[in-house]
């Protein structure tokens, strides 16, 4: 028998040398906590199917997030729960609405925090779809319009980033026509870009108590086994001006995430959502697995594919580990 001349374990051998050769590694940099906030005083509600997330209100988000910032993280993405639901989502598209005044608060008192915003209705409609809702369905064109006022009253907020995520044909050239126009043209937009209509976004819609009335989100969401529709997705909003696109969910979507960077080279977020933090959650619960050995692979892996940001719910976590 011939013995073998190339010997991959040669580099193996101990950690000194493993990590030299180590050709992915996670930083805090690219790790972005998503937060859900809802108005009142001192509220800190246990979310149950994510298990260690809450919804706070801003008082107690501002002082959760300055240790978190304290300890390494630097970005976060809000999720607004209002008191005031109608049919188009009115609040959202108000300076006084909920998030905005969440993101005055918030920058008010963490001016370094960089702060995202999602762009969306789902949370603050009635019947929780992303956009203007007919017998007909959600209507793209007459959204477009409320997204540009939403955008612009986040932005007189002094949110320091967009990030719609309602899959609306052409939002992005709306979005970025409306920050150019309104005096924020270095405003950058990250768009959820290939989105997909994922059973994932189970335990978020509970947290965010998004969840469309009836129906669901196949008319806007991308169809879970399409692959070449999300390179056109990505290339579409290259074109509108988008300055980041985003894969979501991450961990199904690993092969999307990789043909995106190949083609495109754009800064890749990933969005590790709420089903993949709630399985990781519940394994461990069980003592099935190692909660954080999991959950540090599966970042580790959607970095490996290709992602420069990812939004997480262990981003806290980990920024202060790391
Ligand atoms: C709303 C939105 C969703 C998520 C982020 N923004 C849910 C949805 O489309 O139903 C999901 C995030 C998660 O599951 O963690 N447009
Ligand atoms: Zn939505």
């Amino acid at each position: 028998m011939q013995t073998p001349f190339i010997r991959f374990r040669r580099l193996r051998r101990n950690s000194v040398i493993r990590d030299m050769v180590q050709e992915t590694r996670l930083t805090s940099d690219g790790l972005i906590q998503p937060f859900f906030i809802r108005p009142g005083e001192g509220i800190r509600n246990p979310i149950s199917s994510m298990p260690g997330q809450f919804q706070y209100s801003i008082d107690t988000l501002i002082k959760e997030v300055a240790k978190m910032y304290d300890a390494g993280l630097k970005s976060v993405i809000l999720y607004g729960l209002p008191q005031h639901k109608d049919a188009v989502g009115s609040d959202a598209m108000s300076e006084d609405g909920f998030i905005c005044r969440a993101i005055r608060r918030l920058k008010e008192q963490l001016p370094e925090l960089y702060v995202i915003s999602d762009v969306c209705f789902c949370e603050y409609s009635d019947h929780g779809h992303c956009g203007v809702l007919t017998a007909d369905g959600v209507q793209n064109d007459a959204t477009l319009e409320n997204l540009q006022k939403q955008v612009l009253v986040q932005a007189r907020s002094g949110v320091d980033m967009v990030a719609p995520s309602g899959m609306m044909d052409g939002m992005v050239r709306a979005i970025r026509a409306a920050l150019d126009k309104g005096g924020f043209p270095e405003l950058p937009i990250m768009s959820y870009a290939a989105k997909y209509s994922s059973s994932f976004y189970g335990p978020f819609r509970d947290a965010a108590e998004s969840a469309p009335q009836h129906g669901d989100r196949k008319a806007y969401q991308m169809n879970p086994a399409n692959s070449n529709e999300a390179l056109r997705e990505v290339e579409q909003d290259i074109l509108e001006g988008a300055d980041i696109v985003m894969v979501k969910p991450a961990l199904a979507y690993l092969d999307i995430l990789r043909r995106i960077k190949d083609e495109f080279r754009m800064p890749t977020a990933a969005y590790q959502v709420s089903g993949e933090y709630a399985m990781i959650k519940a394994a461990a619960a069980n003592g099935w697995l190692n909660e954080q050995a999991v959950a540090y692979e599966t970042l580790l892996s959607i970095k490996r594919a290709g992602a420069d940001i990812i939004i997480s719910y262990y981003a806290a976590d980990f920024a202060a580990q790391l």
